[in-house]
């Protein structure tokens, strides 16, 4: 949330600036801001996009070779020009850009207003500027050691960029619990909260750790503690290409991502899985693949999306290495005194790698001595770091707010684990192994055809897009999809949806249905495809709109449904792999059609470092 660009160097900063903010944009977007030294220190920002600051900045002086902008996801204080970042200190001299919330601004905020500092925002940000504005004019120290006595004072998560007038030559950054990648180029430093905005410069990168104050000063870097104790930085070479993070000819990200999948299923196995030798083989596993198949349980923590992938992985493990399994809403886990134990392993998923609830959750079973294993996308990032062990995704940038090609990506990775802890444990038969083994291997070419229902089910979307409601139902291995399809609905369109087991819609939801209400059914062919023809059944009943996901040649949910969309057969373990796609398709070409910005939908952001 939030997005951070700071550049110091030999080129102009702005044009460098605004270019990153474009590519940050999808980590929030309701407001964003510039700040540029030349001589005095510059602000201009705007309420709307970084596009909206781009054209109130054509006619100034936005010239200089320092500079700092922020995209914003509104915290604290609506999204206003006020609101948005950067913040003056008090005395103008010193500004900030910031990622994160600070928890103990209010008590901060009544002592700064108390020593006579005047606030302009609604902002926890124009707080920690004051504060590092007390501290410097009190105590007569230099900014770095004003920011570094600031970060003592505050609580919450933070990813900072500090300028100041009086030290032109100055660029003053922090981390802690939002993330920071110093990017490094040929007499020239990149700051910025992910690695997108740097890559076309430089592929040299050292990302910040927690309490971490990372200084350039007349073009040298410098990296301390909140300790004051110098660090010897660790570049990392960056492997990602600039043409993953661009649109490649679609019309959104979202679509690009949609239609990636059969690569990057492929990537997220690559390596992993020989299907001629039947050989799975996974690095991040090796090491621990006793203590998984010794476990006691297996926890896993995610939130949204992620956190359907784990339901997927709680079906795939259960069943496949007959170990229980707990799937938690990262959120719910952290603040309820959850029984773990030394013998238990916490997976824990998340794209971004950055999401605040997940990574407390990680803390929290850490600290009861658990074993925590991640599944990221995102290479070098906080929840990667925070764990014991893991393997990543290797789906690409995912830079659609409404995540498509890394849910694949997790449930790929998650099958594969399923199948690695399985055949460890030996509860999963030779013959169903290398049947699923080839399968898996299938299913790059089966997405590809499934790919190919796009048209059909644009059609179909021309029909509902007016709908204020829809109902997903699936059973099994299909059952966290209909919640994915239900999300995936609601986040870029705007209607109403709510996903279910088919089985509960007794329970309830069938109050809803009449002529009006779309039924999305993913009915394939599986262990509870019977089951799931007497819900359809009790669909049409009520005159219900039944929008069936089928198995391809399938004749008897197509005579029920009003329309049909046919999938390859797979088996009922993959099908998430498979069925999922035609809800992304659905969800994409309904919020097209109502006019919706696909890519970044009003009030979300796509990598949620607060709770
Ligand atoms: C939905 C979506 C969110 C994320 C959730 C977790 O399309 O993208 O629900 O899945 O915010 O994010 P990560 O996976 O980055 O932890």
């Amino acid at each position: 949330m939030c997005g951070i660009v700071a550049y110091v160097g030999h080129r102009e900063a702005c044009p460098i600036i605004i270019k990153g903010l474009k590519r940050l944009e999808y980590r929030g977007y309701d407001s964003a801001g510039i700040a540029l030294m030349n001589g005095s220190l510059n602000v201009y920002k705007k309420k709307g996009k970084v596009s909206e600051l781009e054209a109130f900045i054509a006619d100034k002086n936005v010239h200089g070779t320092i500079g700092m902008g922020h995209t914003r996801w509104a915290t604290h204080g609506e999204p206003n020009d006020v609101n948005a970042h950067p913040h003056y200190s008090t005395s103008g001299k010193i500004a900030i850009i910031h990622n994160g919330i600070i928890e103990n601004y209010a008590a901060l905020k009544t002592l700064l207003l108390e020593k006579g500092h005047t606030f302009q925002s609604d902002t926890d940000s124009e707080v920690f500027i004051n504060l590092i504005e007390d501290i410097r004019t009190t105590t007569g120290c230099s900014l770095v050691e004003a920011v570094r006595l600031a970060l003592h004072e505050v609580v919450g998560a933070y990813a900072i960029v500090v300028l100041s007038k009086d030290d032109p030559n100055h660029i003053v950054a922090a981390r802690k619990g939002s993330p920071l990648v110093v990017g490094v180029g040929e007499g020239e430093y990149f700051f910025a909260s992910d690695a997108t905005p740097i890559i076309e410069y430089t592929n040299d990168v050292i990302y910040l750790n927690d309490y971490e104050i990372a200084v350039v000063k007349d073009g040298q870097l410098d990296i301390r503690t909140k300790e004051d104790v110098q660090q010897t930085p660790y570049i990392q070479r960056l492997e990602l290409a600039l043409e993953s993070i661009e649109k490649g000819g679609y019309e959104h990200f979202m679509l690009k991502e949609i239609f990636e999948q059969p690569r990057s299923i492929l990537d997220s196995m690559r390596g992993r899985m020989i299907a001629e030798r039947n050989h799975l083989m996974m690095g991040g596993i090796r090491e621990y693949e006793n203590k998984f198949a010794n476990a006691n349980r297996i926890l896993i923590v995610a939130c949204g999306t992620s956190w359907h992938a784990g339901l997927v992985a709680e079906y795939l493990i259960e069943d496949l290495a007959r170990i229980p399994v707990e799937v938690e809403y990262a959120s719910e886990f952290r603040y309820r005194n959850p029984i773990v134990s030394e013998n238990d392993i916490v997976i824990a998923i998340s794209q971004s790698g950055e999401t605040a609830d997940t990574l407390a959750a990680i803390e929290l079973a850490k600290s009861k001595g658990a074993t925590i294993f991640g599944i990221c996308n995102v290479v070098g990032s906080s929840i990667a770091r925070a764990t014991d062990a893991g393997a990543y995704t290797h789906a690409g940038p995912e830079i659609g707010v409404a995540s498509t090609k890394a849910f694949t990506a997790q449930v790929t990775v998650l099958t594969l684990i399923a199948m690695i802890i399985g055949s460890k444990r030996g509860t999963i038969e030779t013959t169903k192994l290398h049947q699923l083994i080839a399968e898996l291997e299938q299913i790059p070419a089966k997405v590809e055809q499934t790919l190919k229902l796009d048209k059909q089910i644009e059609e179909i979307s021309e029909i509902y897009k007016d709908a204020t409601n829809f109902l997903y139902l699936g059973r099994g291995y299909n059952f966290p999809v209909a919640l994915e399809g239900a999300l995936k609905l609601k986040e870029i369109s705007y209607i109403h949806a709510e996903g279910y087991p088919a089985a509960e819609m007794k329970h309830g939801p069938i109050a809803l249905i009449d002529e009006q209400m779309p039924v999305v059914v993913i009915a394939t062919k599986d262990s509870s495809y019977e089951k799931i023809v007497s819900n359809v059944q009790e669909v049409k009943a009520r005159k219900g709109k039944v929008i069936a996901i089928v198995t391809e040649g399938d004749t008897t949910i197509p005579a029920m449904a009003d329309h049909v969309i046919e999938i390859p057969e797979t088996s009922e373990h993959l099908m998430p792999l498979l069925s999922v796609v035609p809800l992304q398709l659905l969800s994409y070409h309904i919020a097209v059609m109502r006019g919706c910005n696909v890519d970044q939908p009003r009030n979300l952001a796509k990598s949620v470092t607060v709770e």
